[in-house]
């Protein structure tokens, strides 16, 4: 049977007392409607459409994936959120899914169990409801004397006694999809807020002699809706355990999981050890055998296998599998590191290549770069990359030899097997197997430090002795 499946993303989320449109702020580095669009994904929706308003061309362009928009001009309310996408769905036979942008924590088997409990009972409408601790701000679900629902109340219309009923509407509802759409147009917004509530659809289908049914989640958890900044926190931590215990379940060691933080589309390959402090962002993907950390901050990118990467920040750049990193290195947008390399403590590298077996051991810059195999660069070198409006470039050759604190001026190209000596200021090329020096000679006068120190002393005070 066909299935549709809508997320309402078009509310501005004035609780979160943001700039940022609620739906986008992350959950685990993924904007939350992004999780929601995610899991119709994983089911294989025949379509998803997703209902944009406030920031609606932010929303648009941060949502990745095979899904369609549907505006909604002005926020009336649920139910007018999801009419809006009625010009693309209201013809179609077969389910359709209606999830809240703001619930990121639903999974993917939640929904898939819903579907079949709707199946099964044959009902108009099935909808999925969770037993709250404290149901505060949810709408409650309103059950007959012989348990099947009657009508779902919004928190803002409740009675005392119905204020008090602990069962919570989820905001994740299966319709058949042609029942839907006929009953959306029969809404009203006589209620406490004057919207028009996707909730009062229960009490509309029924009365048209609709079956609506409930399907409890287990989990209550998994319902929760972010309205403020104290739900994102609540969620946040949710799901990272959530992924935590993915990856150690996938073969990954994490010594501490509630101080390990991994965005929910990294990988990790078995046998990795990711020690405490650590980040892994956004696409990161991290091989077999690696040690990762302690405090260590990965964002978008690759790590090979065997890698250690210790207390050192990465951000969109790759290393090669038996590498070593750190601590303390940085290796910024564009680094890319070969195999059994080493990038040691405070080294900073920027948009530069460096090949197999190179090492960078210590204190060196190395920005603009290509970087060939087997080269040694000695403590305290840096590329001369910006003349202060351009950037120019440093390319290295293979098993090249680059002494202690040399600074090369860029553009330079250092030939293969060449051998800069230490100390060096390199402004020319230097042709494969030379040997450049660039350093005033150095004099010695034999006896003359007790002298000068003599020197010193008699000019000044004994008393600043
Ligand atoms: C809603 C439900 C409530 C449920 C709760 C679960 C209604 C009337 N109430 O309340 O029963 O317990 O979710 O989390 O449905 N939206 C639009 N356009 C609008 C209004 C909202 O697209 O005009 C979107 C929002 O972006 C949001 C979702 O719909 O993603 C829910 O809206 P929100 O205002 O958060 O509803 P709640 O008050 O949480
Ligand atoms: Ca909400």
């Amino acid at each position: 049977m066909r299935l549709g499946a809508v997320v309402l993303a078009a509310g501005q989320g004035k609780r979160m007392k943001s700039k940022l449109f609620k739906v986008l702020h992350p959950v685990c580095g993924k904007p939350m409607v992004q999780h929601v669009v995610d899991r119709l994904t994983e089911m294989n929706a025949d379509r998803i459409v997703v209902v944009v308003g406030h920031g609606a061309d932010q929303v648009r362009s941060t949502i990745a994936g095979a899904v369609e928009f549907a505006h909604q001009e002005q926020q009336l309310g649920t139910a007018h959120a999801l009419m809006q996408a009625g010009p693309l769905l209201e013809h179609e036979d077969g389910l359709t899914l209606v999830l809240y942008g703001d619930t990121p924590l639903l999974t993917a088997d939640t929904l898939q169990r819903m579907m079949e409990a709707h199946r099964q009972s044959g009902a108009g409408v099935t909808l999925l409801t969770a037993h709250m601790d404290n149901p505060t701000g949810y709408g409650r679900i309103i059950r007959d004397a012989a348990g099947e629902v009657q009508a779902i109340v919004e928190q803002k219309d409740c009675t005392p006694e119905q204020q008090a009923i602990q069962e919570i509407n989820t905001g994740t509802y299966c319709f058949d999809n042609r029942k839907l759409f006929a009953a959306l147009k029969l809404v009203n917004n006589h209620n406490a807020q004057g919207e028009y509530y996707l909730t009062d659809v229960i009490e509309i289908m029924r009365s048209g002699g609709s079956k609506a049914c409930a399907h409890v989640l287990d989990d209550p958890q998994e319902s929760i809706g972010v309205n403020d900044r104290v739900a994102l926190a609540e969620v946040e931590e949710i799901m990272r355990r959530r992924i935590a215990h993915a990856h150690m379940l996938g073969g990954v060691t994490l010594i501490d999981p509630a101080s390990t933080y991994i965005d929910a589309d990294v990988r990790i390959g078995a046998d990795t050890v990711v020690l405490p402090g650590t980040m892994l962002r956004g696409k990161t993907v991290i091989g077999e055998d690696c040690v990762i950390g302690p405090q260590a901050e990965i964002a978008d990118s690759v790590i090979g296998d065997g890698v250690a990467i210790n207390r050192s920040v990465l951000s969109e750049s790759s290393v090669g599998s038996h590498t070593q990193v750190g601590p303390f290195a940085y290796l910024r947008p564009g680094s890319k590191v070969g195999e059994h390399a080493k990038i040691g403590d405070f080294v900073e590298l920027k948009n530069a290549q460096i090949g197999d077996g190179s090492k960078v051991p210590h204190h060196s810059y190395v920005g603009d770069a290509v970087v060939g195999s087997r080269v040694n660069i000695g403590c305290g070198v840096i590329t001369a990359n910006y003349d202060g409006v351009n950037k120019h470039q440093t390319r290295i050759e293979d098993d090249a030899f680059i002494g202690s604190n040399s600074s090369l001026i860029a553009p330079i190209h250092i030939g293969q097997g060449a051998y800069v000596v230490a100390g060096s200021t390199i402004t020319s090329d230097v042709e494969a197997d030379a040997m450049a020096i660039a350093r005033q000679r150095q004099t010695n006068k034999p006896g003359y430090a007790s002298r000068l120190k003599n020197r010193i002393r008699g000019k000044k005070p004994l008393s600043s002795e």
